[in-house]
C-alpha cells in the first residue's frame, strides 16, 4: 500500500507548515484536509448557504471545483489561497465541520491524494477515520498560550493587527467545538504518536517526524 503519515491535532499546532515540510523532505504528496473544510465553508459563504443546511453543504461538498498547486488553492478557477486562511473562514469550516454528510461528501476526495511515493495529511481525523491505515500517525499540539503566539506572529508578518487575548479566547473555543463534536472529534487515538512542539524550532519537529518515519 502507497504510505500515508498522518498529523493530527488543533488549531494553530503547526500541523500544516511540519507536514508540508516532512512531505518535500521525503518527495511525498501533501494533503491540508483544513483547506477543504474551509473551501466548503468559503463555496458556502458565498452562495449565502446556512450553517444547518447539511444538504446543501454535502452537496457542495461533493461537486468542489477544486485544484490544489504547490502555492495555492483554486476554487471555481479563482486563487483563494488567501480568503481561506482568513479567520472568519477557519471559524465557518469549525461550525460545519460536524455534519455527519458533509465529512462523508470530503471522505474520497481525501483519499484522492494518496499516490505513490506516497502521502503526507494533516487534520484532525486523518488517523483516526481518513487514513486508518497509515504507517505512521502523528499527535502534534502545542500550548494554547504558545499556538496563540504562533498565530499572532503570522499575521504580523502579514501586516494583519491582531490581538493576543482575542486569539487565545478564539483558539479555546475552536478547540472546544473540535474536540466536543459527535463525529471525528479531535482527540488523540491511541495509536498516535504525541508530539508536543511548544519548545521546539520547525526544524527539530520536522527532523523528529522523519526520524519516527525512518524507525
Ligand atoms: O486545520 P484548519 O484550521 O485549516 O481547519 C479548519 C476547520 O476545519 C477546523 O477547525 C475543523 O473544524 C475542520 N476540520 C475538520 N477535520 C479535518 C480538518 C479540518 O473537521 N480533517
Amino acid at each position: 500500500a502507497v504510505p500515508v503519515i498522518t498529523l493530527d491535532g488543533p488549531s494553530a499546532s503547526g500541523k500544516g507548515t511540519i507536514a508540508r515540510l516532512a512531505s518535500q523532505a521525503l518527495g511525498f504528496h501533501y494533503l491540508d484536509s483544513g483547506a477543504l473544510y474551509r473551501l466548503v465553508a468559503l463555496a458556502a459563504m458565498q452562495a449565502n448557504v446556512d450553517a444547518h443546511d447539511e444538504q446543501r453543504l454535502a452537496d457542495i461538498a461533493l461537486h468542489l471545483d477544486v485544484v490544489f498547486s504547490d502555492t495555492s488553492v483554486w476554487l471555481d478557477g479563482k486563487n483563494v489561497g488567501d480568503e481561506i486562511r482568513a479567520e472568519s473562514c477557519g471559524e465557518f469550516a469549525s461550525r460545519i465541520a460536524h455534519l455527519p454528510a458533509l465529512r462523508a461528501g470530503l471522505l474520497d476526495r481525501q483519499r484522492a491524494f494518496r499516490k505513490p511515493p506516497g502521502l503526507v495529511a494533516d487534520g484532525r481525523d486523518m488517523g483516526s477515520v481518513v487514513f486508518p491505515d497509515a504507517v505512521l500517525k502523528i499527535y502534534l499540539t502545542a500550548s494554547t498560550e504558545e499556538r496563540a503566539h504562533r498565530r499572532y506572529k503570522q499575521l504580523m508578518d502579514k501586516g494583519i493587527s491582531a490581538n493576543i487575548e482575542n486569539l487565545l479566547q478564539a483558539l479555546r473555543e475552536r478547540d472546544e467545538r473540535d474536540s466536543n463534536r459527535a463525529l471525528s472529534p479531535l482527540q488523540r487515538s491511541g495509536d498516535a504518536k504525541l508530539l508536543d512542539t511548544t519548545c521546539l524550532t520547525i526544524e527539530q519537529v520536522v527532523d523528529k517526524v522523519l526520524e519516527m518515519y525512518a524507525e
